[in-house]
């Protein structure tokens, strides 16, 4: 069996590509990527896959049986189509099943909603496809939080608008666990999985990275207007809203929703201070 990855220069794809290449039983693993020499560490073919080509992503999945489609980075607009660039490209090239990395949240209420509505509709286009299917609905990346560790010391607190709200995040490496499980596991076919962890408030989460930096962060509220005004004067105005959007999404209660983590990764995910005592010095 051929088990291929879009997107393996990335982050997620790139770890579930190694998640894959560690457990791999007979089965060949490929990538797919916009820029391969992105991914020339992983030691595996890496073929064509700008989401914007057809052709070549036709190409590039031919051999193809089992295929992993990691979320793009596009505008909500543009990303429905690329996808669908990538579903028919896996039809015509006779690749079996897909499964596609969604994203949690609500589709309407939060300036998030418009990227959330783009997955849905991929999620329905990959329901639709006649191809088997799996889809996970990631949680919030949490690696990004541990990376502004140095701001979040400089500035002594966490601050931004999710108040009280709980957050269901994950990582990268247990999402790779998952979407590994989903891809060999045909019982898991035809089902959607939310994937994150225990939801854990801003507070909580200062806790956690005191506890892992020795740090005495605090957490300080912020109303939706002002950390959307923030965001976008540090990230610009396309990635400041959708941030803030997010964290409102947090205050809303949009993300303190049960997990499906063990139903897909056949193991509970990964605690939270587990997590972070291993990231401890
Ligand atoms: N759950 C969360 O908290 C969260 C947060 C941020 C993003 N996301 C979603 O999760 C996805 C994966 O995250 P990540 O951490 O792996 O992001 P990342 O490390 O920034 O990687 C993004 C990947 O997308 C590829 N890409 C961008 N445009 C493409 C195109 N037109 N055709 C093909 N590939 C393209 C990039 O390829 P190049 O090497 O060519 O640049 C790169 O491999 C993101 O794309 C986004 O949809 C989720």
């Amino acid at each position: 069996m051929t088990i291929a990855i879009t997107a393996v220069s990335g982050q997620l794809g790139g770890a579930i590509a190694r998640n894959l290449i560690e457990t791999a039983d007979g089965e060949t693993i490929i990538g797919l990527a916009r820029t391969p020499e992105n991914a020339k560490g992983l030691g595996i073919e890496v073929r064509p896959g700008d989401y914007g080509q057809p052709e070549q992503l036709q190409a590039s999945l031919n051999g193809v049986d089992t295929l992993l489609l990691v979320s793009g980075m596009d505008a909500p607009d543009a990303r429905t189509q690329q996808h669908r660039n990538v579903i028919e490209a896996a039809k015509a090239a006779g690749v079996r099943k897909i499964v596609y990395t969604s994203i949690q949240g609500a589709e309407e209420g939060t300036a998030f909603s418009p990227v959330v509505q783009s997955n849905r509709q991929t999620e329905a286009d990959v329901r639709d496809s006649g191809l088997a299917y799996a889809i996970g609905r990631n949680g919030i990346y949490i690696e990004p939080d541990v990376a502004y560790i140095d701001s979040y010391k400089a500035k002594g607190e966490i601050a931004n608008s999710a108040s009280a709200g709980k957050c269901g995040y994950t990582t990268r490496t247990e999402l790779a666990h998952a979407y590994a499980c989903l891809l060999r596991n045909d019982t898991l076919n035809g089902q959607t999985f939310n994937l994150w962890g225990a939801p854990i408030t801003q507070g909580e989460l200062a806790d956690h990275l005191n506890a892992a930096f020795g740090t005495s962060l605090t957490y300080r509220e912020m109303t939706p207007q002002e950390y959307v005004a923030d965001r976008t004067a540090e990230l610009g105005d396309f990635i400041g809203p959708i941030i803030g959007g997010i964290y409102e999404g947090i205050r809303l209660g949009i993300y303190d929703v049960p997990s499906d983590f063990a139903a897909a990764a056949g193991r509970p995910h990964q605690s939270w201070p587990d997590y972070f005592g291993s990231l401890a010095g």
